[in-house]
């Protein structure tokens, strides 16, 4: 799939209606898309511009877009809760995924993540995904080829227990580790012999409880900085004449980002200094 330029065939492309309902096609010459308005032909779409807009037989115009990775991960088939795309962000930007990193997650889920951080690794980067369920682990490989048109090279996707997986297994330390799963503070001494000093460590947990444990347990293993932890809330607004205000819904919660960096071998954490009450 192109990213840009004319319409291709084997583009994924989102049609939106006038009532703005969208439906994703896969263009392919000589093929019709049927919708209650009639048949849309694939061969008026490719080779026209991104943003055109084509009729169906009986005249109902449809706005053409390639669809965006959010689209994508939006509405592709789930085995398990996807990590949304107002979080991945903050993993992006704030886990410092750079081109050529070398990143390991677990678990896999439905390929949310995976695929995010195969766009910000680029072609010299890798990333290992581990998944303890076979059925996770056969929806992140089916997102990700349908979004990749294939399987990516630098992509590891891995049936196992994430505190099974050696630095042998990842052909030497990863540059960082994003685990969304139950239980991560099970996996920190592993998460520990697998990353390189510097390297960053997130976890996304949904709980209070879960980021209580995430966070002592960060603590406990005596190799990481002390932890940050946050949340993002995204509010929409509409911006219409007198009638601006911000949207009366919003995803209010999906869970908390846990940050900490590797310290080197044998340096133990500097205590944190607290101001004195006065
Ligand atoms: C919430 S999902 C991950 C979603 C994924 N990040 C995404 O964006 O699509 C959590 C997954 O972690 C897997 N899991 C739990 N413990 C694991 C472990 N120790 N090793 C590997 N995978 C594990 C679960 O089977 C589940 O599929």
């Amino acid at each position: 799939m192109a990213y840009s330029g004319p319409f291709q065939a084997g583009d994924r492309v989102q049609l939106t209606d006038p009532k703005r309902r969208h439906a994703t096609i896969t263009l392919v010459e000589g093929e019709q898309y049927f919708t209650h308005k009639g048949a849309i032909r694939h061969d008026d779409i490719i080779g026209q511009d991104e943003g055109t807009v084509v009729k169906s037989e009986q005249g109902c115009e449809y706005l053409c877009f390639r669809h965006l990775l959010v689209d994508h991960v939006l509405s592709m088939p789930r085995g398990a809760a996807v990590i949304y795309p107002k979080d991945s962000a903050q993993i992006l930007v704030e886990g410092d995924i750079f081109p050529g990193a070398r990143v390991l997650e677990a678990g896999a889920g439905s390929g949310a993540l995976s695929m995010t951080l195969l766009r910000a690794v680029g072609h010299e980067g890798e990333v290992f995904s581990y998944e303890i369920r076979e059925d996770h682990l056969e929806y992140a490989q089916k997102n990700v080829e349908w979004y990749f048109n294939g399987a990516p090279e630098n992509w590891h996707p891995r049936l196992g227990d994430f505190n099974d997986v050696t630095v042998e297994d990842l052909g030497g330390p990863v540059d960082r580790i994003i685990l969304d799963m139950l239980a991560p503070w099970e996996c920190l001494a592993t998460a520990k012999s697998l990353l390189q000093p510097g390297g960053v460590l997130m976890t996304y947990v949904a709980t209070v409880p879960q980021l209580m444990k995430v966070m002592e347990g960060i603590r406990e293993q005596q190799c990481f900085t002390e932890p940050r932890a946050w949340e993002s809330l995204i509010r929409d607004w509409r911006v219409e004449g007198l009638a601006t205000r911000p949207e009366h819904r919003m995803n209010a919660h999906t869970a908390f980002l846990v940050w900490t960096r590797r310290l080197a071998d044998g340096v133990t954490p500097p205590r944190p200094q607290r101001k004195a009450r006065k």
